[in-house]
């Protein structure tokens, strides 16, 4: 293996952090900081583990030539590194992405499992994910809640392609199906009942849809955009949860900074807004009323 001389792990992400640092970019994709971004180039292109020792380790030519192609890219064409790399990292999983599609970095990931015990036991059993894109967050609802099945649900068609590889990715083929069309119109026709519906629909109002910066660009609008109040998925989803949510079911959705809209819209709705430790904004959750 050709290796670039004098040129370790540790040394090469300060060189990128130095180009980041000073490029005009935005965060958000995984990231928040220039640091953490040139970690995430780094060590998506050498494959090496987020520990102290890498950082001494040589780097292969042909990874430093990639790592700076991919550096300049990302600041050329403000692309998301996720995009990039075809990968990312979520929750410490490894999702496949392609650019075109959304990339995951929902804060209901943090949710799924223990921080929801107070609503959902271990054993729940049916899942369902609206708007599921490459099918990150019910693919962790699968592995928090292992007596599950889950549904992915998705329209656009190379993110549903994308959820399919990811969930063969995560050996989870005998318990998560992925189903391609439009989530509103899927959960109208159901006559079954779910545990969990959870969802991160679109939610960019129109006014935020105007000043998205540039490496937002690169996700699809089918993916941001939710018409004038950010909110027209979620008024099609709240009318079907009577009937849809079992007996002690839970809506868990997302409507990041929709959520003062939501607030005004739905002043009462019995709905309620979870703490995110881990950042993010405007995830609520609604209980079934039929326990
Ligand atoms: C904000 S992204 C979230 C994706 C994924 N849940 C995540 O957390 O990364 C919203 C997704 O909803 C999809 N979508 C938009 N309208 C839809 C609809 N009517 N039915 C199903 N999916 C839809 C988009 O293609 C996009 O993948």
């Amino acid at each position: 293996m050709a290796v670039t001389e004098h040129v370790i792990v540790g040394e090469l992400i300060e060189r990128v952090y130095r180009r980041f640092e000073h490029a005009p970019l935005a965060y958000g994709h995984g990231t928040d900081n220039a640091w953490d971004e040139a970690v995430y180039l780094v060590l998506g292109v050498t494959g090496c583990a987020d520990d102290e020792s890498s950082l001494q380790l040589p780097v292969a030519s042909a990874d430093y030539q990639r790592v700076h192609q991919l550096a300049a890219r990302r600041i050329e064409e403000r692309a998301p590194l996720a995009h990039l790399l075809g990968e990312c990292r979520f929750m410490g999983e490894r999702f496949l992405v392609e650019p075109g599609v959304m990339i995951p970095r929902s804060p209901i990931g943090y949710l799924l499992g223990e921080p929801l015990h107070a609503w959902l036991g271990p054993n729940t059993k049916k899942i369902v994910d609206l708007c599921a894109g490459v099918g990150c967050l019910g693919i962790l609802a699968a592995q928090r809640y292992p007596q599950s099945h889950v549904t992915l649900v998705e329209l656009d068609a190379r993110a549903a392609s994308l959820a399919q590889q990811n969930v063969a990715l995560h050996n989870l083929g005998d318990r998560v199906h992925v189903v391609q069309g439009d989530a509103c119109q899927w959960l109208a026709e159901q006559t079954d009942q779910w545990d969990l519906i959870l969802t991160n629909p679109p939610y960019v109002d129109a006014p935020d849809m105007k000043s998205l910066p540039e490496e937002y660009r690169h996700e699809p609008v089918l993916g941001l955009a939710a018409g004038e109040d950010g909110l027209s998925l979620v008024d099609r989803f709240l009318p079907e949860l009577a009937e849809r949510l079992a007996a002690d079911g839970v809506f868990l959705c997302e409507v990041g900074a929709s959520a003062p809209a939501m607030q005004r819209k739905y002043p009462d709705l019995p709905i309620q807004w979870l703490e995110l430790p881990k950042g993010g904004e405007g995830v609520f959750l609604f209980e079934s009323r039929k326990r």
